[in-house]
Protein backbone atom coordinates (compact mmCIF):
# COMPACT_ATOMS: atom_id res chain seq x y z
CA UNK A 1 0.00 0.00 0.00
CA UNK A 2 1.52 3.42 -1.07
CA UNK A 3 1.77 6.15 1.46
CA UNK A 4 -0.83 8.26 2.30
CA UNK A 5 -0.67 11.59 0.83
CA UNK A 6 -3.20 14.64 1.93
CA UNK A 7 -4.53 17.11 -0.73
CA UNK A 8 -4.47 20.46 0.93
CA UNK A 9 -6.69 23.89 0.86
CA UNK A 10 -5.13 26.61 2.40
CA UNK A 11 -7.28 29.65 3.21
CA UNK A 12 -5.57 32.72 3.94
CA UNK A 13 -6.50 36.83 4.49
CA UNK A 14 -2.98 38.32 4.15
CA UNK A 15 0.81 37.72 3.80
CA UNK A 16 0.72 33.91 4.15
CA UNK A 17 3.29 33.32 5.93
CA UNK A 18 2.22 29.95 7.25
CA UNK A 19 1.13 29.29 4.01
CA UNK A 20 4.80 29.49 2.45
CA UNK A 21 5.85 27.05 5.32
CA UNK A 22 3.58 24.88 4.38
CA UNK A 23 4.04 24.79 1.03
CA UNK A 24 7.58 24.64 1.46
CA UNK A 25 7.40 21.60 3.51
CA UNK A 26 5.36 20.13 0.62
CA UNK A 27 8.37 20.51 -1.33
CA UNK A 28 10.21 17.93 0.99
CA UNK A 29 10.41 14.32 -0.35
CA UNK A 30 8.37 12.49 2.01
CA UNK A 31 6.03 14.63 3.34
CA UNK A 32 3.14 13.47 3.15
CA UNK A 33 0.89 16.58 1.88
CA UNK A 34 0.72 18.59 -1.64
CA UNK A 35 -1.25 21.96 -2.13
CA UNK A 36 -4.35 21.43 -4.38
CA UNK A 37 -5.58 25.26 -4.22
CA UNK A 38 -4.97 28.21 -1.96
CA UNK A 39 -8.05 30.67 -1.35
CA UNK A 40 -8.10 34.08 0.15
CA UNK A 41 -11.59 35.82 1.11
CA UNK A 42 -9.82 39.43 0.41
CA UNK A 43 -8.16 40.05 -3.40
CA UNK A 44 -5.59 41.80 -2.33
CA UNK A 45 -4.27 39.21 0.18
CA UNK A 46 -0.39 39.23 -0.76
CA UNK A 47 0.25 35.54 -0.54
CA UNK A 48 -2.15 35.10 -3.71
CA UNK A 49 0.92 36.12 -5.63
CA UNK A 50 3.28 33.76 -3.68
CA UNK A 51 1.04 30.93 -4.12
CA UNK A 52 0.65 31.85 -7.64
CA UNK A 53 4.67 32.51 -8.36
CA UNK A 54 4.90 28.83 -6.61
CA UNK A 55 2.24 27.59 -10.05
CA UNK A 56 -0.13 26.87 -7.14
CA UNK A 57 -4.14 27.43 -8.28
CA UNK A 58 -5.32 30.01 -6.26
CA UNK A 59 -9.19 31.15 -6.06
CA UNK A 60 -10.58 34.61 -3.94
CA UNK A 61 -13.63 34.52 -2.46
CA UNK A 62 -14.55 37.81 -1.23
CA UNK A 63 -16.91 37.98 1.90
CA UNK A 64 -17.21 41.28 0.86
CA UNK A 65 -19.67 40.13 -1.91
CA UNK A 66 -21.94 38.18 0.10
CA UNK A 67 -24.81 39.77 1.77
CA UNK A 68 -24.88 37.27 4.39
CA UNK A 69 -22.22 34.92 6.15
CA UNK A 70 -24.32 31.35 4.90
CA UNK A 71 -23.81 32.54 0.95
CA UNK A 72 -20.15 33.37 1.55
CA UNK A 73 -19.88 29.82 3.42
CA UNK A 74 -21.78 28.48 0.50
CA UNK A 75 -19.69 30.08 -2.00
CA UNK A 76 -16.82 28.90 -0.08
CA UNK A 77 -17.94 25.60 0.27
CA UNK A 78 -18.67 25.23 -3.36
CA UNK A 79 -15.04 26.49 -4.74
CA UNK A 80 -12.96 24.26 -2.32
CA UNK A 81 -15.24 21.13 -3.05
CA UNK A 82 -13.89 21.60 -7.24
CA UNK A 83 -10.33 21.08 -5.97
CA UNK A 84 -9.28 17.72 -4.52
CA UNK A 85 -9.25 18.64 -0.98
CA UNK A 86 -8.79 16.19 2.07
CA UNK A 87 -7.59 18.59 4.57
CA UNK A 88 -8.41 22.81 4.90
CA UNK A 89 -5.36 24.56 6.79
CA UNK A 90 -6.69 28.12 8.15
CA UNK A 91 -3.46 29.95 7.60
CA UNK A 92 -4.12 33.59 9.12
CA UNK A 93 -7.26 33.28 7.61
CA UNK A 94 -9.60 36.06 9.56
CA UNK A 95 -13.08 35.00 9.22
CA UNK A 96 -14.93 33.14 11.53
CA UNK A 97 -16.58 29.85 10.14
CA UNK A 98 -19.83 28.96 10.73
CA UNK A 99 -20.96 25.68 11.99
CA UNK A 100 -22.92 25.07 8.65
CA UNK A 101 -19.76 25.38 6.60
CA UNK A 102 -17.57 22.93 9.84
CA UNK A 103 -19.68 20.30 9.68
CA UNK A 104 -19.42 20.15 6.04
CA UNK A 105 -15.55 19.05 6.43
CA UNK A 106 -15.52 17.09 9.73
CA UNK A 107 -12.56 16.79 11.22
CA UNK A 108 -11.14 17.97 7.99
CA UNK A 109 -10.05 21.80 8.74
CA UNK A 110 -7.14 23.12 11.15
CA UNK A 111 -6.04 26.54 12.20
CA UNK A 112 -2.83 27.76 13.75
CA UNK A 113 -3.29 30.46 16.70
CA UNK A 114 -0.40 33.24 17.76
CA UNK A 115 -0.70 31.71 21.39
CA UNK A 116 -0.67 28.36 23.99
CA UNK A 117 -4.42 27.59 23.79
CA UNK A 118 -6.56 27.43 25.58
CA UNK A 119 -5.31 30.80 27.09
CA UNK A 120 -5.75 34.01 25.08
CA UNK A 121 -8.01 33.32 22.45
CA UNK A 122 -8.47 35.99 19.73
CA UNK A 123 -6.65 38.67 18.10
CA UNK A 124 -3.76 40.72 19.82
CA UNK A 125 -2.34 37.99 21.19
CA UNK A 126 1.03 39.35 22.02
CA UNK A 127 0.06 42.45 23.00
CA UNK A 128 -2.19 40.64 25.79
CA UNK A 129 0.20 38.56 26.72
CA UNK A 130 3.33 41.23 27.09
CA UNK A 131 0.68 43.29 29.41
CA UNK A 132 -0.32 40.26 31.53
CA UNK A 133 3.54 40.21 32.40
CA UNK A 134 3.94 36.80 30.97
CA UNK A 135 6.97 34.61 30.27
CA UNK A 136 5.90 32.69 28.42
CA UNK A 137 3.78 32.30 25.18
CA UNK A 138 3.55 30.47 22.03
CA UNK A 139 1.06 28.83 19.10
CA UNK A 140 -1.03 26.30 18.92
CA UNK A 141 -2.36 24.48 15.80
CA UNK A 142 -5.62 22.90 16.54
CA UNK A 143 -8.67 20.97 15.06
CA UNK A 144 -11.93 23.84 13.86
CA UNK A 145 -14.81 23.34 15.86
CA UNK A 146 -17.67 25.80 16.05
CA UNK A 147 -16.67 27.34 19.00
CA UNK A 148 -13.56 29.76 18.23
CA UNK A 149 -10.18 29.15 19.03
CA UNK A 150 -11.15 25.82 20.55
CA UNK A 151 -10.88 22.45 18.83
CA UNK A 152 -8.72 19.34 20.00
CA UNK A 153 -4.81 21.09 20.13
CA UNK A 154 -2.37 18.85 17.36
CA UNK A 155 0.86 20.92 18.33
CA UNK A 156 1.55 23.65 20.54
CA UNK A 157 5.14 25.82 20.14
CA UNK A 158 6.91 27.29 23.37
CA UNK A 159 8.20 30.68 23.28
CA UNK A 160 9.89 32.49 26.32
CA UNK A 161 9.21 36.18 26.34
CA UNK A 162 12.13 38.45 27.06
CA UNK A 163 11.48 41.27 29.15
CA UNK A 164 12.13 44.20 26.89
CA UNK A 165 10.18 42.52 24.16
CA UNK A 166 7.87 44.63 21.87
CA UNK A 167 4.53 43.09 20.30
CA UNK A 168 6.73 43.31 16.90
CA UNK A 169 9.49 41.29 18.65
CA UNK A 170 7.92 38.49 20.77
CA UNK A 171 5.15 38.13 16.90
CA UNK A 172 8.39 37.23 14.97
CA UNK A 173 9.78 34.86 17.11
CA UNK A 174 6.66 32.92 17.62
CA UNK A 175 5.78 33.39 13.66
CA UNK A 176 8.86 31.43 13.12
CA UNK A 177 7.68 28.24 15.67
CA UNK A 178 4.36 28.64 13.77
CA UNK A 179 6.11 27.84 10.60
CA UNK A 180 7.73 24.48 12.18
CA UNK A 181 4.49 24.08 14.09
CA UNK A 182 1.81 23.69 11.01
CA UNK A 183 3.88 21.57 8.61
CA UNK A 184 4.10 19.16 12.03
CA UNK A 185 0.70 19.09 12.48
CA UNK A 186 -0.22 18.23 8.68
CA UNK A 187 2.18 15.28 9.22
CA UNK A 188 0.58 13.92 12.74
CA UNK A 189 -2.72 14.01 10.89
CA UNK A 190 -1.30 12.02 7.77
CA UNK A 191 0.28 9.53 10.48
CA UNK A 192 -3.02 9.20 12.18
CA UNK A 193 -4.42 8.45 8.86
CA UNK A 194 -1.86 6.14 7.78
CA UNK A 195 -2.49 3.84 11.35
CA UNK A 196 -6.08 4.42 10.60
CA UNK A 197 -5.82 2.76 6.90
CA UNK A 198 -3.34 0.52 7.70
CA UNK A 199 -5.15 -0.77 10.99
C1 LIG B 1 -0.31 34.23 12.16
O1 LIG B 1 0.43 34.73 13.24
C2 LIG B 1 -1.46 33.38 12.65
O2 LIG B 1 -1.15 32.63 13.79
C3 LIG B 1 -2.49 34.42 12.96
O3 LIG B 1 -2.38 35.36 11.91
C4 LIG B 1 -1.04 35.38 11.43
C5 LIG B 1 -1.07 35.15 9.94
O4 LIG B 1 0.20 35.31 9.40
N1 LIG B 1 -3.79 33.86 13.02
C6 LIG B 1 -4.72 34.29 13.87
O5 LIG B 1 -4.56 35.21 14.64
C7 LIG B 1 -6.03 33.53 13.81
N2 LIG B 1 -6.86 33.88 14.89
P1 LIG B 1 0.56 34.73 7.97
O6 LIG B 1 -0.49 35.29 7.00
O7 LIG B 1 1.91 35.29 7.69
O8 LIG B 1 0.52 33.24 8.03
Amino acid sequence: MGAIMLDLAIFISGRGSNMSAIIDACKNSGFPARVSVVISNKPDAKGLEIAAAEGIPTQVVDHKLYSSKPEFEEALHEVVSAYSVDLICLAGFMRILGVGFIQKWPDQIINIHPSLLPEYKGLHTHQRVIEDGKDKTGCTVHYVVPEVDAGQTLVQKVVSVLPDDTEETLGARVLEQEHEAYPEAIDLIAQKLSKRVAG
